[in-house]
């Protein structure tokens, strides 16, 4: 088996879960180095919200080589893979400084903060022998991929109107992230973060989403009046389709985070998240099925392929939200083991699911007005 060198840059609560894991279960990666403008994340013990108290990675994997500047890191160790864990609205520049050197990426999501970036990103990718994979959790989760199949099988004929809501009460994180924190000099865009709803969405319909109307609450919930507690953005494609997505950061429900609704020409899915000692719960029914006419509970979790040995590399090696980002890192390895020119997730596959919450956030500023989406491709 061929092994590929990997670095990874940005050591929050995210990259250091995301490298220790890819480290241990991902069989054709070496975890080579590490870059963060805080060496104290690799030196010192680290607590995090998420992961509690943590030794020093240095000592969890001592083998690494700690780099504060990023293109040192990359032209010192000249990394075959690079893992992107910086904060979420400056991932671009990362990806593109490696895929300019040849250097495949695994990058977090959203893919890029701004249309500037994406038609840069968009270039640098066409020009570029390496791969960009979207590490878009949602895609990975196992009551999504049975959302994929029963519209492939044709169960649900065409989907006409899908809704996801993502509600994610993110208050705790905001003395850690600073960049997730509301305040004078960063007034997030609410619809931003919207690849976690759009992404397993947008897997199913075939169309790029062309029209948006965006309303945001303000601050109810915080006291912080730079918060935006909720938003609601209704997207629409040339065919008509429309493609509903809520999103709160600020709330004081105690709900699970995602649910996800399709209406399709012939049947209907739903994920709806826990509520309290309910469970999580994926249902569909079909007109086109034997019996499955009536709502019917579809045995899924989160977890692909719950049950199978679904890796063929480490049979139940599986970590991050689920099993979801450990069934996207082994598409990604096997992309990598066959010299695949395009990643199982790839740039494009990020761009569409990341684009639409950027337009989002400029029909909020003008008061929900129906802005037109526009992608890098349309011009290719
Ligand atoms: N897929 C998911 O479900 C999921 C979940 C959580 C976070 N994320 C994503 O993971 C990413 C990281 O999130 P986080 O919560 O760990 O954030 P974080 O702020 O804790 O970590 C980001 C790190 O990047 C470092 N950094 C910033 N600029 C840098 C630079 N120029 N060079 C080197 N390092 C730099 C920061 O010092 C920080 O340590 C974000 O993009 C976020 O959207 C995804």
């Amino acid at each position: 088996m061929r092994k590929f060198r990997m670095a990874t840059v940005g050591l929050g609560h995210r990259g250091r879960q995301m490298l220790c894991d890819v480290a241990r279960c991902v069989d054709c990666i070496d975890a080579v180095a590490v870059c963060d403008l805080t060496p104290d994340l690799f030196y010192k013990p680290v607590h995090f919200y998420y992961g509690g108290d943590m030794p020093p990675l240095k000592e969890e994997l001592p083998a690494l080589h700690f780099y504060t500047d990023y293109e040192e890191m990359l032209d010192t160790e000249k990394p075959d893979v690079v893992m992107v864990e910086t904060p979420a609205q400056c991932h671009a520049q990362f990806c593109a400084l490696a895929l300019k050197r040849g250097i495949h990426v695994y990058s977090d999501i959203p893919t890029v903060g701004t249309l500037e970036d994406a038609d840069m990103l968009w270039k640098v990718r066409k020009e570029s022998d390496a791969m960009l994979m979207t590490g878009a959790t949602t895609c990975g989760w196992g009551f999504v991929l049975a959302l994929q199949d029963l519209c492939k099988q044709g169960l649900l004929g065409k989907p006409f109107f899908l809704e996801a809501e993502y509600i994610h009460d993110c208050r705790m994180l905001w003395e850690e992230t600073p960049w997730r924190r509301p305040g004078p000099d960063n007034k997030p865009n609410p619809a931003y973060y919207c690849t976690h709803s759009l992404g397993p969405l947008l897997s199913v319909i075939d169309e790029d989403l062309r029209t948006v109307s965006c309303v945001s609450s303000g601050s109810f919930v915080s006291g912080n009046p730079w918060a935006e507690d909720i938003c609601s953005a209704t997207f629409q494609t040339d065919s008509g389709v429309i493609v509903r997505m809520t999103k709160s950061g600020v709330n004081n429900a105690k709900i699970g985070h995602h649910s996800y609704r399709v209406f399709g020409s012939e049947g209907y899915f739903e994920h709806l998240s826990e509520r309290g000692s309910e469970p999580a719960r994926t249902r569909f029914n079909s007109t086109k099925l034997y019996g499955a006419n009536k709502l019917t509970e579809l045995p899924v979790t989160f977890t692909p392929n719950e049950g199978e040995e679904w890796s063929h590399k480490r049979p139940r090696s599986t970590f991050g939200h689920g099993g979801a980002d450990a069934w996207l890192w082994y598409k990604f390895a096997e992309a990598l083991q066959a010299g695949a020119k395009e990643a199982p997730l790839d740039l494009k596959a990020g761009l569409r699911m990341t684009l639409p919450g950027i337009f989002a956030g400029e029909s909020i500023k003008r008061k929900g007005e129906i802005v037109k989406l526009h992608y890098p491709w349309d011009n290719d």
